[in-house]
C-alpha cells in the first residue's frame, strides 16, 4: 500500500527550476540567484512573508517561457531586445497551475521598465510591484560574472544599476538594493552557491503541500515546458503520460499509483531541457557527439528529481524509461527484475508514443508497423513482453486516448505559439 502523495510545492518547483538551468553551464543557478536576490530586496523593503515567498517562486520560474537556447541566452544580456514574448509565454504556462496564478501575473511583466512610474501599467494592465523586483533582481544576476572574484564586482554592479534609477528601475527598489549590497554576506551567498540551501531554510516552516491532483497539474505544466520547445515533441510527454496510465490500469496499480505513473509520464523527459532544440529537431542522423548529448537526458532528469524524497518512486518510473530488460539500456544498465514495473510500463509507453508521432526525420508510423516494432523490442529482450501484450490487446482504447490527448495538446500548443506570431 502506497501512502497518499503529498509533495512540498516549494521543493518541487525549485527542482523543476534547476532543470530549466540545465540548458547551459552559462545559466547554471540563474533562476535560484534571481529568487535569492529578489527575496533579499523584498526583505530590505519589509514586505510581508507571503509576498516574499511569492517572489522566491517567481524568481525560480521567471524565464520558464524562454524555451529555446537562443532565447535563454539573450535573456542573459543586460539590454534585451523584445523580452516580452518569453514573459508572456511564461505567464500562459504558469497560469495553467492554479496555485501559481499570482506568480504567473508577476512573471508576465518581469521585463517592464519603470519609466518614471509609467511601468506601473503595461498594455493597460496593472503591473504588480513584484514584477519590478524580479526585473531588478534578474538584471543584477546577469551582471555577475561567476568567473571573477565577487567583492570586486559589487561596486560596479551597484553603479550600473543606479545609473538606471527611474528609467529601468523604481527608485525605492534601487535604494533597497544599495542597502543590501553593502553587506558582504549577500555577495558571498551568491558567489558560493549557497542561495538554494538558504532559500530552503526560509520556506519549510509552512511549506504548501500538494495533493495528488495538484501534483498532477504541476507536472502537466512542466510537460508543456518540455514539449513545447519543438513542434515535433509538442504532444510527446502528455501522450506518454496517458499511455502509461492506461497500461498501468491493466496491472496491479492502486488508484494513487495510477496518478503517480501519470506524473512520471509527464516528467519522464525532464532532462531533455538540457538538449538544445537544434538537436531535437535535426532532420539528419545525429552525429556521435549529438547523440551523446541526447543520451544524457535520462540521467539529468533523474538527478534533478532525486533530492525530492516523496518523488522517489515517480522518479524511478519516469527517469528509467531508456533502461532495457536485458541490461543494455541507459544510463544505469538495470536489468530484469530489478527494473520496477512502472519503469517497464514507461519504456513501452515511450516507444509507442514516439513511433506514433511525426519526427523531423520521418512521418508517424501506421498501426501495423507500430505494433511490429514493439513486438520486435519485446522479442529481443528490450521491453516487457507482458506489457507489450496488454498494449496489443487494448490497442484501440489506448491509441484512442492518445489521439484525444494529442488534440488537446495541439490546441494548447497553438495558443502558446500565437505569442510568437
Ligand atoms: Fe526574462
Ligand atoms: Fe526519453
Ligand atoms: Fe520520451
Amino acid at each position: 500500500m502506497i501512502k497518499e502523495l503529498q509533495i512540498p510545492l516549494f521543493d518541487l518547483a525549485t527542482s523543476l527550476s534547476s532543470a530549466m538551468d540545465l540548458i547551459s553551464p552559462m545559466v547554471a543557478n540563474h533562476h535560484k540567484q534571481v529568487a535569492y536576490i529578489a527575496y533579499q530586496i523584498a526583505s530590505e523593503l519589509g514586505l510581508p512573508m507571503q509576498r516574499r515567498k511569492n517572489l522566491i517562486l517567481s524568481g525560480a520560474l521567471h524565464d520558464i517561457g524562454a524555451l529555446s537556447f537562443q532565447e535563454r541566452l539573450s535573456s542573459l544580456e543586460f539590454e534585451i531586445q523584445n523580452p516580452h514574448k518569453h514573459a508572456e509565454a511564461g505567464y500562459r504556462l504558469l497560469r495553467m497551475f492554479e496555485p501559481f496564478s499570482q506568480i504567473a501575473g508577476i512573471v508576465r511583466f518581469h521585463h517592464v521598465p519603470w519609466a518614471s512610474g509609467a511601468g506601473r501599467e503595461y498594455n493597460n494592465k496593472e503591473v504588480p510591484p513584484e514584477s519590478h523586483i524580479i526585473h531588478l533582481a534578474d538584471r543584477i544576476a546577469v551582471l555577475i560574472d561567476p568567473k571573477k572574484e565577487i567583492f570586486s564586482q559589487a561596486a560596479p554592479i551597484v553603479e550600473t544599476i543606479a545609473a538606471r534609477t527611474g528609467t529601468m528601475f523604481a527608485p525605492e527598489l534601487v535604494e533597497a538594493f544599495k542597502q543590501v549590497g553593502e553587506k558582504e554576506f549577500f555577495w558571498l551567498d551568491i558567489a558560493s552557491d549557497l542561495t538554494a540551501p538558504y532559500l530552503q531554510t526560509i520556506i519549510p516552516s509552512d511549506t504548501l503541500m500538494l495533493d495528488p491532483n495538484e501534483t498532477l497539474a504541476l507536472a502537466r505544466l512542466f510537460a508543456k515546458v518540455i514539449d513545447f520547445r519543438s513542434p515535433f515533441t509538442a504532444n510527446h510527454s502528455s501522450s506518454v503520460a496517458i499511455i502509461a496510465e492506461t497500461l498501468a490500469s491493466y496491472l496491479p496499480f492502486s488508484q494513487a499509483e495510477l496518478v503517480m505513473i501519470r506524473v512520471a509520464g509527464y516528467l519522464h523527459d525532464l532532462g531533455k531541457l538540457a538538449v538544445p532544440v537544434e538537436i531535437l529537431e535535426k532532420q539528419d542522423k545525429l552525429t556521435p557527439q549529438e547523440w551523446n548529448i541526447m543520451r544524457r537526458h535520462t540521467y539529468y532528469g533523474y538527478h534533478v528529481l532525486q533530492p525530492l524524497h516523496d518523488f522517489r518512486t515517480i522518479n524511478l518510473w519516469g527517469s528509467l524509461h531508456h533502461e532495457r530488460l536485458d541490461g543494455r539500456g541507459y544510463p544505469f544498465h538495470i536489468r530484469g527484475d530489478e527494473l520496477a514495473l512502472g519503469s517497464r510500463v514507461m519504456a513501452v509507453a515511450d516507444i509507442f508514443a514516439a513511433i506514433s508521432e511525426d519526427r523531423p526525420y520521418r512521418k508517424a508510423m501506421p498501426t501495423h508497423e507500430v505494433l511490429a516494432i514493439l513486438q520486435k523490442n519485446a522479442d529481443n529482450g528490450g521491453i516487457d513482453p507482458e506489457i507489450t501484450a496488454i498494449l496489443r490487446k487494448n490497442y484501440h482504447e489506448i491509441n484512442g486516448k492518445r489521439l484525444q490527448e494529442e488534440q488537446k495538446s495541439d490546441h494548447e500548443y497553438r495558443l502558446f505559439t500565437e505569442i510568437y506570431g
